[in-house]
């Protein structure tokens, strides 16, 4: 009662007493009052019942106090990011992958949602929790990744493009594991569709953030992708570099924009580089709102 942070409460007790009529009405007052509340948790509680009444899970309380304490630059906005690999199957027991760990994606949604942004996280498969407070939207192949995105589209106002999405896919996939033959096995593979470009093409009003993973000439590399894709922001990775890149909490990277500016952004935690990505994305958003709003022509009567 005698501070004036923010008060967040995780009720844990017996359902019963979650679900009890006085409880819920002095939840209301409370939350009326401006105090937080979490749901508990669901499972068997300490008295052995079993409902709604578990403290929720440790790392959710400190997710949930760190989006409290994030101010809301983000609001109204709706952020599309897809992450982590895609798989290519080519018989029903085998796929086509790379090393992508979605670490990227993962923080850059968590942090878009922190910050107030409505996020829909579309996924390839990784070993990452499920973040809260989001849509997620689980996909395997680069076709499956590719109609998610097109079906979410049109409510996004930005699209973040973090996911390794493979350029090619076996040509046919056996409907039998393939057995083992003679020494070698031929693989035909085609092209994926690539999603940003097509994004790219009807973005409208949407930013557009890709990424660019390359091992030489990084910056040419990256700004040629960035025009080729009608991209706003390209971020850049030197995936050679220690500490950069697949699988790494960390991350060193440049981010570069359409009027050609680039922001080298040093070895630091994924969280912290999705956040700078996010203040260049929140940059184009004010610059926007500020620019002076054309007249409308004057016509002749
Ligand atoms: O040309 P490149 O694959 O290096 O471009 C990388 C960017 O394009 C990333 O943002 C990635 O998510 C996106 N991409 C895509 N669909 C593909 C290949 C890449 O959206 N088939």
């Amino acid at each position: 009662m005698a501070t004036k942070a923010p008060v967040l409460i995780c009720p844990a007790m017996n359902v019963n007493m979650y679900n009890n009529a006085v409880v819920k009405e002095n939840i209301s007052r409370l939350t009326a009052m401006g105090y937080l509340f979490m749901v508990p948790g669901y499972g068997e509680l300490a008295c052995k019942a079993e409902g709604y009444g578990r403290l929720p899970e440790i790392p959710d309380i400190v997710e949930e106090v760190e989006s409290i304490l994030t101010p809301k630059d983000l609001r109204g906005e709706k952020i599309l990011v897809t992450a982590g690999p895609t798989r290519e199957p080519f018989d029903p027991v085998r796929y086509i992958t790379n090393y992508s760990s979605g670490k990227m994606g993962y923080a850059l949604a968590i942090a878009a949602k922190r910050r107030g942004a409505h996020v829909t996280l579309i996924s390839g498969p990784t070993a990452l929790p499920t973040p809260r407070d989001m849509t997620f939207i689980p996909v395997a192949s680069a076709v499956d990744m590719r109609d998610a995105v097109m079906e979410h589209l049109d409510s996004a106002t930005v699209v973040i493009k973090a996911a390794a999405v493979a350029d090619y896919r076996p040509s046919s996939r056996s409907a039998r594991k393939i057995k083992k033959g003679g020494d070698g096995l031929d693989l035909q593979l085609e092209r994926n569709p690539d999603i940003i470009l097509e994004v790219g093409r009807k973005k409208g009003n949407r930013i557009l953030v890709g990424f660019a993973v390359e091992t030489e000439n990084l910056v040419e590399n990256a700004r040629n992708k960035l025009k080729k894709k009608n991209m706003d922001i390209i971020v850049a990775n030197d995936v050679t570099k220690e500490g950069a890149g697949f699988g790494y909490d960390t991350n060193i990277i440049k981010i570069i924009s359409a009027d050609g500016k680039i922001e080298n952004v040093p070895l630091m935690g994924k969280m912290e580089v999705a956040d700078r990505i996010l203040d260049k994305v929140k940059k184009i958003i004010t610059g926007r709102q500020s620019a002076p709003r054309r007249r409308p022509a004057l016509r002749d009567k």
